[in-house]
Order: structure tokens, then C-alpha cells, then sequence
């Protein structure tokens, strides 16, 4: 049943190490700056994103909902999200379409979160069958039950190629994105799920969908391959993918060299700091969702504490950069180890002012 599989995402993701890889953070250096020649209050860390301001570029990962625990999950984060002024994805509302009772597990996420950044979410292999006239209907009932500012279509291949009973159906998803973009009436964000986006990957998206935004979701942080196989019983098979994908910090890279729109950096991204890296070395904000269900489960209190010290470190980062502004951070120095270089090398994609 499909509920009971969100059920089982949560208490699996939340109750055993998932998380696999490296998203190559650790390969990233920011230059210390010894004279910022600003006070830290001066440091501004908000940005505009579709239309909103965030008080900090951070979006809530697309996470959950269709259960009781989920609507508990997504009141918490929607709270969050109003309270501290940043944005909010939810987890595929497949399961509200197919089955509207369960719907009110994501309208909470309106109700609570009625001026922040909401961001609607389906699956790739879903859309990937249905014909025009449903597809539209999908999409305006998706945006409809959360009031979305945006929508973002998940493309998930490793996920659902390990999950029991997965829909690995892939054909002709850039025509279906294609229809996306044209009917929702709203940004089109295009993300992975933990297994990253490479510069192929971006460039079709770029020239025959045209999103208004990509989120890598690149691997170092929660494993889909991980959570369908100890859901599967088949833990010797995801043994053989382990840390199966692009780290973070290269898909940043590679979606960069080919794509000029708005870029999410997720996967891994474990702090402010990691996500001020992000933001210097290409991408426009940064995602966490593993670390948020882990406070959310904790309650309202725990979840404001982690974003506390997320916009904190955030802005930490900003300060010892010197960076007054995002827009700052952007243009900071960075200093890359070997792996990067070397991946970047071989691919022949130049990353900030790194060449080949
Ligand atoms: C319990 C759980 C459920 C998820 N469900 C969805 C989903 O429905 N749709 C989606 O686009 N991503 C989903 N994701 C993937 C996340 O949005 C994110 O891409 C991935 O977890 C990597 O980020 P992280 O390392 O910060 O967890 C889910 C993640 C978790 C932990």
C-alpha cells in the first residue's frame, strides 16, 4: 500500500544509517578572510526565490506526507518554514491524488506555512504515463491542495529500480517535463532524490524542457538504493551501488557548465558552511531533507533549533568570507582537493575559475 511505504521511508530513514558516499564538501576550501571589513551584523544572508523572500537561501527537502505521522512531520516543517522564512518542498503528492483522504497530510503545509516559499512535488515515472488531460489535472491538483508558489518533478531511476514494487519507467519524460512547464502556470523545478544530475542530464533538460530550476540532489547524503533494499530484503544487491552516483559538490559542478537557471544544492549538504560552499561554487540555495525528519520527529522545538544553527553557521560562513551579501559569497575564492580536480579534469567542465 502506498501509504504504508511512506510509513516505512520514515521509520527506515529515521532509525538506520542511510546515508552513503561522499558529497565531496570536505574537498572544498573557503579562503579565510583575517580582515572581513564588515561587522557580523552587517552580514544580509536573505535572497529572492520565485517571487519570495528567504531570510537565508535555504528550501526544507521534499520529505513526506499521505500519513498520520507524515501530516505530524509537515505541520512541524511548515511551521518552520513560516517561522524562519524559508522555503518548503513536499514529498510526491501521488498518494493524495490517488487517495484524497489522505490529502489534509499536505494541506497542513498551507495552513501553516501560508506565506512562505511552497514548492509541490511528483514523480518522473508517474507523470511518465499518464496522457495530457490527467497530466494537467495532476499538476493543478498538486499546486491546488498546498497553494504552490512552484512545482518539482523528482527523477528518481536508482529508487525505484530497487524498490519492491517500483516503477522504473523512463520513456519519454522530457516530453511529459515539456507539457509540465507549459501547464503549471508556475516555476518548473526539476530534482534527483540522492543520485545526482549530470551535465548530459542538464543539458537535455536545458534545451528541450527549459526548468526554472535544477536540484541535483547528488549523492554523499541519504541513499534511496539503501532504503528500498532494506525494504526489499536485498541488501546484498545495493552493497554491489553503494555510494552509486554523482557526489554534491560535482554535480554542482556539472549542472553549472551547461545550465544558466537557478540551481538547488542537496545531498548530503550537512550544515551552513556546507551550503555556503554550495552557494560559492555555483548553486543559487541549498536542501537538506534527512537532517529535518530527524528534528521534526523530535518536535517543533528541536526543528527550530536546527535551523537556528543552520542560518547561523550559514551566516558564519558568510562573515569569515567577508561576504556582505549572497550575491558576495557567490564570487569568494575556492580552493579544491584532488578528487574534484580530477573528476573536473577528466570531464572537461570548468567549475568557478578552475580549468581543466
Ligand atoms: C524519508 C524521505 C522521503 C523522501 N521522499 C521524497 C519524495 O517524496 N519526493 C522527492 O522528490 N524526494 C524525496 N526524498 C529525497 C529528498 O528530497 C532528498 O533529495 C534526499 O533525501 C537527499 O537529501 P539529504 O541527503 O539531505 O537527505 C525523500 C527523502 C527522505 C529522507
Amino acid at each position: 500500500m502506498i501509504e504504508s511505504r511512506k510509513d516505512d521511508h520514515i521509520k527506515i530513514a529515521a532509525g538506520q544509517n542511510v546515508e552513503e558516499g561522499n558529497s565531496l564538501f570536505n574537498e572544498v576550501y573557503l579562503v579565510h578572510t583575517a580582515l572581513p571589513e564588515i561587522d557580523f551584523d552587517d552580514v544580509d544572508s536573505s535572497v529572492n526565490i520565485f517571487g519570495k523572500k528567504l531570510s537565508f537561501p535555504f528550501i526544507i527537502g521534499a520529505i513526506t506526507g499521505g500519513t498520520e505521522t507524515a501530516e505530524k512531520i509537515n505541520t512541524v516543517l511548515a511551521k518552520c518554514a513560516e517561522e524562519f522564512r524559508v522555503g518548503m518542498y513536499v514529498g510526491s503528492q501521488r498518494v493524495a491524488i490517488v487517495k484524497p483522504e489522505t490529502a489534509r497530510s499536505f494541506r497542513v503545509v498551507a495552513e501553516n506555512a501560508p506565506t512562505a516559499l511552497k514548492i509541490a512535488n511528483l514523480g518522473a515515472p508517474q507523470v511518465s504515463r499518464l496522457d495530457e488531460k490527467v497530466l494537467s489535472d495532476w499538476v493543478s491538483q498538486a499546486i491546488d491542495m498546498i497553494n504552490a508558489d512552484a512545482i518539482a518533478i523528482h527523477l528518481n531511476p536508482a529508487q525505484e529500480v530497487f524498490q519492491p514494487e517500483g516503477e522504473p519507467w523512463f520513456r519519454g519524460v522530457l516530453d511529459k517535463l515539456r507539457f509540465i512547464k507549459k501547464v503549471a502556470n508556475r516555476p518548473l523545478i526539476v530534482k534527483e532524490v540522492g543520485n545526482g544530475i549530470s551535465m548530459e542530464v542538464a543539458k537535455a533538460l536545458a534545451s528541450r524542457v527549459g526548468p526554472d530550476a535544477i536540484d541535483v540532489a547528488g549523492t554523499g547524503g541519504t541513499s534511496f538504493i539503501k532504503i528500498e533494499s532494506i525494504r526489499a530484503r536485498s541488501i546484498d544487491e545495493a552493497d554491489i551501488f553503494s555510494g552509486w552516483g554523482i557526489p554534491t559538490v560535482l554535480s554542482i559542478c556539472e549542472v553549472r557548465s551547461v545550465y544558466d537557471g537557478l540551481i538547488i544544492a542537496s545531498g548530503g549538504v550537512r550544515s551552513g558552511l556546507d551550503g555556503a560552499k554550495a552557494i560559492a561554487i555555483g548553486a543559487n540555495a541549498f536542501s537538506m531533507s534527512r537532517p529535518l525528519l530527524l528534528a521534526a520527529l523530535k518536535g517543533h522545538d528541536e526543528a527550530k533549533k536546527f535551523l537556528s544553527k543552520l542560518l547561523r553557521t550559514f551566516r558564519i560562513a558568510m562573515f569569515l568570507t567577508g561576504s556582505k551579501s549572497v550575491d558576495e559569497l557567490t564570487k569568494v575564492p575556492v580552493v579544491f582537493g584532488p578528487t574534484i580536480i580530477s573528476w573536473l579534469s577528466q570531464r572537461n567542465i570548468r567549475c568557478k575559475y578552475v580549468v581543466k
